[in-house]
């Protein structure tokens, strides 16, 4: 949650961190602030709730503003949305300015401690805490404000509290440096000709530079506009390592799209395509990973495979594990990563973990991946973001390489882990049940999949016609069978976060069980109906619902089914079925977006969401 960015260069920093903000809002928008140097030696702080052109509305670019400041747009923990709770806090003594993205857990207790010593507090945050302990620190150190002794009270404070935090800061007394910390939430340092970064992801700094260097937990940095040292909470010196970002800054902007979901809706067939690229062979009838770290025999060993993650990604597990069973016969289970860190499952010795995420920094993910690794399981992630905590920590992986992803629903990402996973289940199968022949099909239609998915797209039109006329109802039952299951979840959950509309996802059956009793001319029914064994299943579900008044959208890949069986019928190609629960999202994905566009909603920055999810 929330986004930071830091600069320190020969620049004015306001315009540079606004743009940075803008680019990082995706990760919270309750209010947005900033504090700059003017070159009088002052330090100008600007807070305004709402969205981040909100601050830029009040924003002069002034000729008066030097080249150092961080900034900061807030997804509220602690304290509502008020000017008071914007970030930057600044000490009661005016020394320390600090930005915060985490949750101090132990903020009472250290501000009770601190008020008793005469400290006031402004805010109803647990980050002002920091900033308040920081500079009572520092002046428990005599002598002058140097470099050295904010370093030592940032310090001392950090070793104090209990909780998580990315962190930007700067000292009333030492205009040309500033600080970062990390622990338990994303802080990169961006390196630049003169200038220096910090901020909470690459898309903040990549107008400026691609040179990045991925600070771990526990580590701080302190910056010059042309230098910088980082070191661990236990002053250890720590040597760098500078990656590079392989996209453009460009691949950020919206490009002509209203949305950025829409945008990343119509990113699906390039972004299918680099999943595969690379890691498809056709003459072995197998899909190969340059980084699982596992051998065949390792393979071949894996009894068991354990599935953990939050959300949308969470829905792509659950379709892995038809597809890995189905390829592969290694049974899977599929947990959410909030349970699995703290329920102690039972697990076999030879289990392998998967945790997928889009961002790598979802906080429950990277969690659960470390007790799976505590307890010495070897976990592979499927993760978008390269160079994220997620990416980084665990045992091997699979980069999906999809691009940025702004829209706070995920859309792409989603595929794009589909596909990974379907050509996991051909490898995993592959070296142990599936035939030859099964592979060679199985791979030749990953390799038609982008084009498919083209002309899937090409239903958008339509779709916004159904829109149109379904976006009024306030209920949404979704229905799947099978692997279209987690794809009837999926589309209740891209409803349900941009439009507000309640939606629910049940396999289609299980529907009579209960959920039939919500089914009556006001609760439309969206049911996804395979061409294949499941069908005539899938059909009796649709009648059950008219036969109750319940209107219907069937979204099939079968040309057989009449028209009148529907109120909507919408037609995707056909596809084979490793591949076909992409193909059946993109409708879904189209809908709610024009449903949500036709009710007027923030489509990218829907209420109450962040994009990357790094408080508990
Ligand atoms: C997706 O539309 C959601 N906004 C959300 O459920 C998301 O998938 C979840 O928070 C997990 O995020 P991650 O993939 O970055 O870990
Ligand atoms: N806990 C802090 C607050 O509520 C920071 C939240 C965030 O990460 O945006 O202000």
């Amino acid at each position: 949650m929330c986004g930071i960015v830091g600069y320190i260069g020969n620049d004015n920093a306001a315009p540079i961190l606004l743009n940075g903000l803008k680019r990082l809002e995706y990760r919270g928008y309750d209010s947005a602030g900033m504090a700059v140097w003017q070159k009088d030696r002052t330090i100008k702080l600007i807070k305004r709730t709402g969205k981040v052109s909100n601050l830029a509305a009040c924003i002069s670019i002034d000729k008066e503003d030097a080249g150092v400041g961080i900034s900061h747009t807030r997804w509220a923990t602690h304290g509502g949305v008020t000017e008071a709770n914007t970030h930057p806090h600044v000490s009661w003594d005016q020394q320390i300015h600090l930005v915060h993205n985490g949750v101090i857990e132990n903020y009472q207790t250290l501000k009770n401690s601190l008020e008793s010593k005469g400290v006031t507090f402004y805010s109803e945050t647990d980050s002002e805490i920091l900033a308040n302990l920081i500079a009572y620190n520092l002046q428990q150190l005599d002598g002058e404000i140097t470099t050295k002794t904010v370093y030592k009270a940032i310090l001392t404070s950090l070793t104090n509290v209990e909780g998580t935090y990315g962190l930007a800061i700067m000292c009333a007394s030492l205009p040309g440096t500033l600080f970062g910390a990390r622990k338990g939430s994303p802080l990169i340092l961006g390196v630049g000709k003169n200038e220096m970064m910090l901020a909470s992801d690459a898309s903040a700094i990549r107008a400026r530079t691609n040179e990045v260097v991925y600070l771990d937990d526990n580590q701080i940095v302190t910056l010059t506009e042309d230098n910088f040292s980082i070191t661990t909470i236990e002053e250890a010196e720590v040597v760098p390592e500078i990656s590079t970002i392989s996209w453009k800054d460009e691949d950020a902007e919206l490009q002509g799209f209203e949305h950025f979901m829409l945008k990343e809706i119509y990113d699906q067939p390039a972004a299918l395509e680099n999943a595969f690229r690379g890691r498809l062979d056709m003459g072995e009838g197998i899909s190969k990973f340059g980084g699982l770290n596992l051998s065949r025999q390792d393979i071949r060993r894996i009894d068991r495979i354990t599935i953990v993650a939050c959300g949308t990604a969470w829905h792509a597990g659950l379709v892995g594990e038809y597809l890995i069973e189905k390829y592969s016969r290694i049974p899977v289970e599929v947990e959410y990563a909030s349970e699995f860190r703290y329920r102690n499952t039972p697990m076999d010795k030879n289990t392998l973990v998967i945790v997928i995420s889009q961002s790598g920094e979802t906080i429950d993910t990277l969690e659960a991946q470390r007790e799976a690794q505590r307890k010495g399981y070897h976990v592979i992630g499927i993760v978008n973001n390269v160079g994220s905590t997620i990416a980084r920590e665990n045992d091997g992986g699979i980069y999906q390489h999809s691009g940025p992803e702004i829209g706070v629903a995920s859309t792409k990402a989603f595929t794009s882990q589909l596909l990974i996973l379907a050509m996991l289940s051909i490898y995993l199968g592959r070296t142990r049940d599936l035939s030859y022949t099964d592979g060679c099909q199985a791979i030749k239609a990953v390799m038609e999949l982008p084009n498919l998915v083209k002309q899937t797209l090409q239903l958008a039109d339509s779709i916004k016609g159904i829109a149109k006329k379904f976006a009024h109802y306030d209920d949404f039952l979704f229905l799947g069978r099978l692997e279209m299951f987690p794809i009837a979840l999926e589309g209740a959950l891209k409803l349900k976060e941009i439009s507000y509309i309640h939606a629910e996802g049940y396999p289609a059956a299980e529907m009579k069980h209960g959920p039939i009793a919500l089914i009556s001319e006001k609760c439309p029914s969206i049911v996804i109906v395979p061409d294949d064994e499941t069908l005539k299943k899938n059909l009796s579900s649709v009648q059950e619902v008219r036969a109750r008044n319940g209107k219907v959208i069937i979204i099939t890949d079968s040309n057989e089914i009449p028209s009148s069986l529907a109120d909507e019928l919408i037609i995707v190609p056909k596809a084979h079925d490793c591949v076909r629960p992409v193909l059946m999202t993109i409708p879904l994905q189209l809908l709610s977006y024009y449903i949500a566009l036709e009710l007027g909603r923030d489509v990218d920055k829907p209420r109450n969401l962040a994009k990357s999810v790094t408080v508990e």
